[in-house]
This record gives structure tokens, C-alpha cells and sequence, in this order.
């Protein structure tokens, strides 16, 4: 291409990027000013506007007569000053703790779905008993808001879970939700704490520090009774699941006692967290605070998270996580996997964990993928985090197994690109554990401002334990790290292009 014609061509692309750029700077501004227009004259012109949409056509009669149902309700109990709030106490709900109000939440979910922006009230100071429940949108509206500020309670019993449920609260399939409020969701837990069915996930990570000194006792399995309303059902539900939805938020509510994890998106794109807690004890079986899956562009901050898990769990799929100004413990720490277990591909990349205090947990930062896995973890970041008498507050396992025993196998997920810096604390076993794949070793791993100090002498300590494990030594670590390989393997097993991410 010669040099004028060159310039033509770029002269005609330039031209084509400002008509183009000015075209959508109109569209953008003409929807921006609807947007602008829409709060500031909501309350005055909203009634006109309804009856003379409402002249419309069918979808509008629809509309109209759930609002002036919402409105003859609001009429008997609280008035609420929204045209479009529909509050559960106004469906039925008792709110007593004792009757099953489930129905009266389905009733309101019906009616707020119809409703652009309507809002659900679950008030304070009620306690409603709901038994599994399912708020399914593909047909509902855009950004609803569910205000929880009095307290949701699962039934004490497993009847009503039949043969076993993913979830006892499910979101699904929608967009823009968001959960707010102070109240607290109550999975009532502790009946199915008492028994570990057998396909139960146990968090072995015992093994790493064994042997200690017998402080550690796995609970013996004891059997429950069908006085509690039948046999436990072999899935444990997890509290609140979002599934197939798109910027949700989850803000100001606490979650407690779930029967396994608290919080859990799975597919989902666009989700905020904050001002956030859960609580159970740390002696509960496989409650995970706050499960990601198959989801991406996730922000969790200023939350608290004291479980008998992990604190957060990052499983494959996940990608652009942001999380900051956690409290973590009591809990298992911030782990990213279980990976790759039975053979499978995960892929996990972009995270990124900073300020976060852990106290009395088992892990603090933790990788863990299982032999045989493919696929790959990339681009990780733990920053500032503080811990507390944490057994072991770096780890990443490449053995995964919560089995006595499994197989040696040459695959594995990929690991590389994990940067810690600024660890700082105390630690009661081992202070920094890597147990890398002999054919997949870890990659560019990043050590900068690691200082973890034994807390006492009461157990066993262990010296950081490294196998083929490469990267940099930013800064000298405290305690040294000398096992890990400055630099990059000289050989290193390539995935096959089916098995990269
Ligand atoms: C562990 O459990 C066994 C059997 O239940 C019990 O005898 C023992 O005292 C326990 N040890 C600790 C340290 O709790
Ligand atoms: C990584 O994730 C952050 C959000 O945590 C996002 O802002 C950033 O654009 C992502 N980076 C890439 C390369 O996707
Ligand atoms: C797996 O490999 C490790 C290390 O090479 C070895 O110690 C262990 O015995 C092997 N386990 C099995 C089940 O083959
Ligand atoms: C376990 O504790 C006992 C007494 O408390 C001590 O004598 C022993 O050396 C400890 N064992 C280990 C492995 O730390």
C-alpha cells in the first residue's frame, strides 16, 4: 500500500469511526434522558401515565390490575408510599415463625414479576416460616428489589425437601435483582449437621499437617433420627441461590445456620456483594460462605463470613473476581476449587483477594485442584491479607483428595500467575505449603512481604514446604522460603489444545 493511499484509507476509517461515534452519542444521550426523566417525575405523572398507557392494549390491563391490587392490599396494613411495593403480609403471610408462608411469597413474587422496579417487603419484626421456594424470571421484569428486614426461617424438618433440593431459596433467570435490607434469612441448619450423608464433601486438608498433636477430632458419624421428619435427604440445600441471572446484589442481609453453603451464584454475569454476613459455627459441615461457579464479573466486599467452611469458595468458570474488606473465621479461609476432580476441565482466571483479615481459621489463601484435572488457574492476586493463628495461611495443593486415598495421575489443572504479597500474621502448623504437579508445575508464583510468625509452641510447626514450585522471591519472606525455584522449569508439560482454557 503506498503511502497516499494509505492515508486515504485511514482518512476514510476516521471518518467512519466519528459518524459512527456520533451516531450512538445521540442514541446514548436520548436514553440517558429518559432514564433522568423517569425518577423526577415517577411519583406526580405515574398515575396519568399508567391510565394512558393502559388505553394501550393487553399487556397493560395486565399491569394495571396488579397495581391496583398492590393498592386496595396497602390499604390494610402498612402504607407503603410506592405504588409498586407488594408486601408479603399483604399475600397472607403470618409472619409468626410457625405458619408455612410460603404461599403468600409466591403470591407476591407473581405480582411484583409483572412490575418494572416493584419492590417485595418481607417486614420487621415477622418471622416467616417459607419451605423451599423457587422466584423464577425469564418472564419477569427487569430490577426488582426484594426488602428483607424481618427474618425468613426454613422449616425445621426435612419433609418438605422430598428426596433432596439443590437449594431451599432459588433466584433464577433474572435481571438486575437485588436482595436488601437488615433482616437475616435463617436456614435452620443444625438438624442436618448431625449426619454426613455419604457423598458429602470433607475438607481433608488434615493431611497436610498431620501429624499434629490430636487437638483435631473428626466427629464420629452418628445417625439421625426420624423423629426430625423422615430421613435426611441426601443433597443439603444450600440457603440462597442465584442461578442464570444477571447483575444481582446482595446487600445489608445476614444469612445464618444454613444446612450446607449460605450463598451461591452459579451462572451468573454481574454480581455485587456487600455489607454482607453469614454465621454459623465453625463445627458446621460443609458450610461455605459464599460458593462462585460458571460465573463472572463478581464483586464481594465489607462482608463478615464465619462458617464451618470456606469463607468464599471460587469454583471453574469463574473469571474477573474482585474481593475486598472481608472478615473471614471462624472458616476454612478463601479457597479457589476444589479443581479438575473426576478428570474435568475447570478454568478459573483474573482474581483478585485483598484486605482481608482471617482469624482462627484452617487455611488462609488456598488453591486446590485434584490429579487428573485439566484446564487452568490464571492470574490470581492475594493482597494485605491478615491472619490469625491460621494453620496455614498459603496453600496450594495439587492433591487434592477428600478420599483416604486417590489416584497418582500426569494431568492437572494449570497453575500460574499467583501473586502473594503482604501476608502477615500468625500461623499455628505450616506457614506456607505448595504441593505442585511433577508434570504441570506451578508457574510464576510471587512471594512479596510474607511475614508469618508461629503463634505458639503448641503444636508441631512445620518449615514452608514447596514441590515444583517456580516463580519470585519479590522480597525476602519471613519465614525464608528457600524451596521455592527462582525462575521457570526447564521443561514443563504442555496441555493439549483441547485441555487449555
Ligand atoms: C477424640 O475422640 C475420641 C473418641 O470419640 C475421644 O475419646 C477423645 O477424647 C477425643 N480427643 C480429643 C482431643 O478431643
Ligand atoms: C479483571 O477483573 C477486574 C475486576 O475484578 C476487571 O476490572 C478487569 O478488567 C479484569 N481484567 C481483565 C484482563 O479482564
Ligand atoms: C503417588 O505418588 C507419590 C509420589 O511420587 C507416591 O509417594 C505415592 O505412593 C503414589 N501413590 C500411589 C497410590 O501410587
Ligand atoms: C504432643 O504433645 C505432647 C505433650 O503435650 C508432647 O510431649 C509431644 O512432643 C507432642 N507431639 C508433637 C508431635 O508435637
Amino acid at each position: 500500500m503506498s503511502c497516499s493511499s494509505f492515508r486515504s484509507f485511514t482518512l476514510t476509517i476516521l471518518i467512519a469511526i466519528l459518524v459512527w461515534s456520533s451516531a450512538t452519542h445521540h442514541t446514548c444521550n436520548a436514553r440517558r434522558g429518559r432514564h433522568w426523566r423517569n425518577p423526577s417525575s415517577s411519583l406526580s405523572k405515574k398515575k396519568s401515565g399508567n391510565h394512558h398507557h393502559n388505553g394501550g392494549g393487553g399487556g397493560g390491563a395486565g399491569k394495571s390490575k396488579s397495581k391496583s391490587k398492590s393498592s386496595s392490599h396497602s390499604h390494610k396494613t402498612p402504607p407503603s408510599k410506592d405504588a409498586d411495593t407488594y408486601n408479603v403480609l399483604n399475600f397472607g403471610a403470618k409472619g409468626d415463625g410457625t405458619s408455612d408462608d410460603t404461599k403468600a411469597f409466591e403470591g407476591a413474587w407473581a405480582a411484583a414479576c409483572k412490575v418494572k422496579g416493584s419492590k417485595i417487603i418481607v417486614p420487621s419484626p415477622y418471622k416467616f416460616l417459607v419451605g423451599p421456594i423457587t422466584f423464577s424470571g425469564p418472564y419477569c421484569q427487569q430490577n426488582i428489589i426484594f426488602q428483607v428486614d424481618g427474618t425468613i426461617i426454613a422449616p425445621s424438618n426435612f419433609k418438605s425437601y422430598g428426596s433432596g433440593l439443590f437449594q431451599w431459596i432459588l433466584f433464577t433467570k433474572l435481571v438486575g435483582l437485588t436482595i436488601q435490607g437488615g433482616g437475616t434469612i435463617d436456614g435452620s441448619g443444625s438438624i442436618w449437621w448431625k449426619d454426613f450423608p455419604a457423598n458429602d464433601p470433607f475438607d481433608d486438608q488434615l493431611k497436610l499437617i498431620a501429624p499434629t498433636n490430636g487437638t483435631i477430632n473428626q466427629t464420629s458419624h452418628s445417625s439421625i433420627s426420624d423423629s426430625l421428619g423422615g430421613k435426611m435427604p441426601s443433597i443439603k440445600p444450600t440457603a440462597l441461590r442465584f442461578y442464570g441471572s444477571f447483575d444481582v446484589t446482595v446487600t445489608g442481609i445476614k444469612i445464618q445456620n444454613s444446612p450446607q453453603c449460605h450463598l451461591k451464584f452459579d451462572n451468573c454475569v454481574g454480581v455485587s456483594v456487600y455489607d454482607f454476613s453469614v454465621s454459623s459455627p465453625a463445627d458446621s459441615p460443609n458450610t461455605d460462605g459464599i460458593h462462585l461457579q460458571n460465573s463472572k464479573d463478581v464483586l464481594i466486599h465489607t462482608t463478615d463470613l464465619s462458617c464451618g467452611d470456606d469463607c468464599v469458595s471460587i469454583q471453574t468458570g469463574c473469571s474477573n473476581i474482585y474481593i475486598h474488606n472481608v472478615n473471614c473465621g471462624p472458616g476454612h479461609g478463601i479457597s479457589i476449587g476444589g479443581l479438575g476432580k473426576e478428570n474435568t476441565k475447570a478454568c478459573v482466571s483474573n482474581v483478585t483477594v485483598r484486605d482481608v483479615v482471617m482469624h482462627n481459621t484452617m487455611n488462609g489463601v488456598r488453591i486446590k485442584t485434584w490429579q487428573g484435572g485439566s484446564g487452568s488457574v490464571q492470574g490470581v492476586m492475594f493482597s494485605n491479607i491478615q491472619v490469625s493463628e491460621v494453620q496455614l495461611p498459603i496453600v496450594i495443593d495439587q492433591f487434592y483428595c477428600d478420599k483416604t486415598t486417590c489416584k497418582n495421575q500426569s494431568s492437572a489443572v494449570a497453575l500460574s500467575g499467583i501473586t502473594y504479597e503482604r501476608i502477615k500474621g500468625t500461623y499455628t502448623v505450616k506457614p506456607v505449603h505448595f504441593a505442585c504437579s511433577d508434570s504441570m508445575p506451578c508457574t510464576d508464583v510471587n512471594l512479596n512481604g510474607i511475614n508469618l510468625k508461629p503463634v505458639q509452641e503448641r503444636y508441631h510447626l512445620y518449615d514452608p514446604f514447596c514441590w515444583k514450585t517456580f516463580g519470585e522471591l519479590v522480597s525476602p519472606a519471613v519465614p525464608p522460603v528457600e524451596c521455592l525455584q527462582i525462575g521457570k522449569p526447564s521443561s514443563s508439560h504442555v496441555q493439549a489444545d483441547h485441555d487449555t482454557c
